[in-house]
């Protein structure tokens, strides 16, 4: 049941270094750190510093069947274990990784180049509640009693699946772990979960920590990349579920293939989230809102984002000097320091992508780009992946910057009189996840509410996903429910009708 190391090691005595040695060129096969058949590895980076932090496993199909295999092996037991059992041993999870949350913590930082203070450690903390959140739930698994006839017992009851396949991405590892890893396992399933290339190695410890408490196979870990690695978790006869977040262009992909097997998929995509902001509000309040919903302290990685603005005229100009200041008193720096408020862009690719988008607002006739906070000055980052958080003024809502996913720290902020035209500019996209309104006239939030196109609508705050919160988009932004009671019954969970002939 243990890994080849224990889980329970004091976390803070653990440089992040140190765990990465332990966790270098391996995948999690049976409550196993492994090397993976295919022998191949990819490098991972540090991108505030874009120093080679280890080297990560390269699981290949063969991987990939071992790992389903194990899965499926497990199953068959766990599958049969009392519901409130499973629950149990989830809740000590989270118990354990609570523990370990400050180590998890700052692996995370180190990979994905996100700030201690700000993200990761709340990460850390969102993770393991989680855990303990489903790990109540065991006996919500319930089915209905039907009426039909009086010499009839007929009722149904909730299945698993059977393995599920998770396949995630980089910008919060251990919370997108947890929205798919809980739920299912609760549930009766056991998981196959693919790491993000950028961000294997938080993702791996935890699931080691995991293997500590489970029985072997019930959690697997692999690594790779999509085409190869996730492709073939996809393709897998065995596998009867795919719970996926990333870009709507790989979600269709495995949407595409998930129908050829006929099997249920959940896909949390992108988004371009709107913030209308109301004449009647206290502007320091809704300022501090707004750059927490854009999630300035993540580099504006998050597909909730408020990457859509828009403040009534009558409040523009002082909204815009207020907005700017605060976000000039955001530190930009190293993630690891306590004292750091931004850190950096996760990938080349990404840094690429971002300023690009950045390049074609500020070329735009018209366009004003106010770049704040100010690049880091110490000289072990100056290879660093850092972006200026930015914001554009001078874009109408149908400019390129205002309709796509940029992922970055890049928001438009649009000056609107109108309520009915500003609720339409603000459905006027093909991404429907998440909307922020901010006004205390209950009749226009009320409106607001009814008509905004998308899965999680919030009024004068903004929480980021909650445990018990369902979460999910609209439109393009994907298809179905995490993070709720109702994630893991529909979506982790099939039923079963029977009836009892009683005559
Ligand atoms: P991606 O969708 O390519 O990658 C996400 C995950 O899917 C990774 O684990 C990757 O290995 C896997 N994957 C890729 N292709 C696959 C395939 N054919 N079959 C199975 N698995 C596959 O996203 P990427 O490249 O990391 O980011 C690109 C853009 O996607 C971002 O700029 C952003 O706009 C959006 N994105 C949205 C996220 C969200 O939270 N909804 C998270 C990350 C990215
Ligand atoms: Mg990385």
């Amino acid at each position: 049941m243990s890994s080849s190391s224990s889980g329970r090691l004091p976390g803070t005595t653990l440089t992040p270094l140190s765990l990465i040695k332990h966790l270098d060129s391996k995948i999690l096969i049976d409550g196993m750190l492994v090397s993976p058949h295919s022998k191949k590895t990819f490098p991972v980076h540090n991108p505030a510093t874009m120093d080679v932090i280890g080297q990560a496993a390269e699981a290949s199909a063969e991987d990939v069947e071992r790992a389903v295999e194990s899965s499926r092996k497990a199953q068959k037991e766990w599958r049969h274990m009392d519901a409130a059992k499973r629950g149990l041993l989830v809740s000590q999870c989270g118990e354990l990784l609570e523990e370990h949350a400050e180590e998890l913590a700052r692996l995370m930082t180190l990979e994905t180049g996100k700030a201690l203070r700000t993200e990761s450690q709340v990460e850390a903390k969102v993770f393991s509640n989680t855990f303990r959140f489903y790990g109540g739930l065991g006996l919500e698994l319930k089915g209905e009693t039907i009426p039909l006839s009086n010499s009839m017992l007929t009722l149904t009851i909730r299945e698993p699946l059977g393995v599920v396949g998770a396949i995630i991405a980089w910008n919060v590892p251990l919370l997108l772990m947890s929205l798919k890893v809980a739920p299912a396992l609760v549930a009766g399933n056991t998981v196959v979960i693919k790491s993000a290339e950028e961000a294997p190695f938080a993702v791996l410890r935890a699931a080691e920590i995991i293997n500590t408490i489970l029985p072997p196979g019930v959690l697997n870990v692999i690594s790779g990349d999509g085409p190869t690695t996730g492709a073939a978790l996809v393709h897998h006869p065995h596998v009867a579920k795919i719970t996926f977040t990333g870009s709507v262009e790989t979600g269709k992909e495995i949407y595409k293939h998930s129908s050829k097997k006929l099997v249920p998929v959940t896909l949390e995509l992108g988004g371009k989230s709107p913030m209308i902001i109301c004449e009647d509000v206290d502007l320091p309040t809704v300022v501090d809102g707004a750059i927490a919903s854009m999630r300035f302290t993540r580099q504006g990685q998050s597909c909730t984002a408020a990457s859509r603005i828009f403040v009534h005229q009558s409040l523009f100009d002082k909204f815009l000097a207020l907005f700017k200041e605060k976000l000039n008193s955001l530190k930009m720096g190293d993630p690891m320091d306590l004292e750091t408020d931004i850190g950096a862009i996760i990938s080349p690719k990404q840094h690429k992508r971002i300023l690009d988008y950045i390049d074609i607002g500020k070329t735009t006739p018209g366009a004003v780009a106010h770049e704040c906070s100010a690049l880091p000055n110490d000289p072990k980052l100056t290879k660093g992946l850092f972006v200026r958080p930015v914001f554009f003024t001078g874009l109408s809502n149908s400019h390129k910057v205002c309709r796509e996913e940029i992922f970055g720290p890049v928001t438009a902020i649009i000056p609107w009189s109108d309520f009915a035209d500003v609720l339409n500019q603000a459905n006027d996209s093909d991404y429907g996840l998440a909307a922020t309104l901010w006004t205390n006239d209950l009749h226009r939030a009320l409106e607001g509410v009814h008509k905004l196109e998308a899965g999680l609508v919030q009024v004068n705050q903004n929480v980021v996903v909650q445990p018990g919160l369902s979460y999910g988009g609209f439109k393009s932004s994907g298809l179905g429910k995490e993070a709720s009671l109702e994630a893991m019954l529909e979506h982790f969970t099939q039923k079963k009708t029977i009836i009892f002939n009683m005559q």
